[in-house]
């Protein structure tokens, strides 16, 4: 084994932040023996807080409607190609109902930034969420509000937040949206949701168009200082109609690397294997799982508007991604060690004795 590769490994376990040329020879020198300690290190420091469990979150995808124009983005306002859909109160709240009766107890709703769904709204839906199922976990997904917001919405029985930064560095950021877009407001936003008392889940794509290993590194190191209590991440893939259309899809080998990587660093993260992933590789799911992830959203979105939410090409919302395929799922899971459980899976920091 490269010596100097596994000490960059034990120099992220043991919480220092490597130097850019090491964390460089790591994602792109490292052989099967470097890429193995990776793994293990990351999943022994997972076991430590979360033994062998996977949560399973259902993923509501309630509204396409999106004001903003990311250019990476498949539901992007200026993409006319797409039929837009919104789901009511009662059917959304239907979600919740079947995915309960399949064990899950956390319901996240996501959605575009989409102005019909302002707090007068919003704020009721989520009250009567938190009503109807006091035991379960609600997360939202639904872009930038104002403070004022995020607090209705806390006091409204939201538990949890996820805003990908999508890129800590300012040109990247600049170059994947459009000029009204800024990453000051993001990261306020983030810090906002953080200290109103949401866990908070920040994150980014891996391969996003112009992306380099030093922005990479860059959102590592806006990670660790930021101690979100969740991460997404997952490869770019290309959305027709979008100007990045006809851009190169991410890896989803260094996907895998890097989960295992945000893992050590943080031990103690909710982690999802992201659908972007399994779009991008046969059993993505479980293999982000083995790098180090721990949680999976199955797609709970009613069948008849499921293939609208169309943020890239070939997203699969069959089989194992979604309600139907849970009991697969689960056994897939159980196959490889793990066991898919029916608990709310708050941040260790969070959980109630
Ligand atoms: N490829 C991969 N991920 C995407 N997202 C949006 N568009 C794409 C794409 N083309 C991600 C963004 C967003 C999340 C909901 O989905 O990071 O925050």
């Amino acid at each position: 084994m490269n010596e100097k590769i596994k000490k960059t490994i034990d120099e992220i376990k043991s919480g220092r932040f490597p130097q850019v040329q090491d964390w460089k020879a790591l994602f792109l020198y490292s052989g099967p023996e470097e890429s193995r300690y990776l793994t293990e290190q990351a999943v022994a420091a997972r076991k430590e807080y979360f033994g062998n469990k996977v949560f399973l979150r259902g993923l509501i995808e309630f509204t396409n409607y999106c004001k903003n124009n990311c250019y990476y983005c498949g539901i992007r306002r200026d993409h006319r190609e797409i039929r837009r859909y919104r789901l009511t109160p009662e059917q959304i709240l239907e979600c919740c109902e079947k995915g309960y009766e399949l064990g899950l107890r956390t319901f996240v709703l996501q959605g575009g930034e989409d102005p019909y769904w302002d707090d007068s709204r919003l704020v009721p839906l989520v009250a009567s969420i938190r009503e109807k199922f006091p035991d379960c976990a609600i997360t939202l997904s639904v872009g930038e509000r104002s403070r004022e917001s995020y607090e209705n919405l806390y006091d409204a029985g939201a538990d949890r937040y996820l805003l990908r930064h999508e890129a800590a560095d300012l040109d990247l950021y600049e170059s994947l949206h459009p000029e009204e877009m800024m990453l000051s407001d993001r990261t306020d936003c983030l810090f906002d949701l953080k200290s109103i008392g949401f866990q908070t889940g920040c994150g980014f794509m891996v391969g996003a168009p112009g992306q380099t290993i030093p922005h990479i590194v860059e959102d590592l190191k806006f990670i660790g200082q930021f101690c979100p209590h969740m991460v997404g991440i997952g490869p770019f893939l290309p959305a027709a109609g979008t100007p990045f259309e006809d851009q190169p899809g991410g890896s989803p080998k260094l996907t895998l690397k890097l989960l295992s990587v945000i893992r050590l660093m943080k031990p103690d993260i909710l982690l999802p294997a992201t659908t972007a992933l399994s779009s991008a590789t046969e059993d993505g799911r479980l293999l982000g799982i083995k790098a180090g992830a721990n949680v999976i959203m199955p797609n709970i979105t009613p069948e008849s508007v499921r293939s609208l939410y169309c943020l890239y090409d070939r997203k699969p919302s069959a089989g194992v991604e979604c309600a139907e395929g849970i009991e697969e799922l689960k056994e897939q899971l159980a196959g490889i060690g793990y066991e898919a459980v029916a608990e709310r899976g708050d941040h260790p920091f969070f959980t109630e004795e």
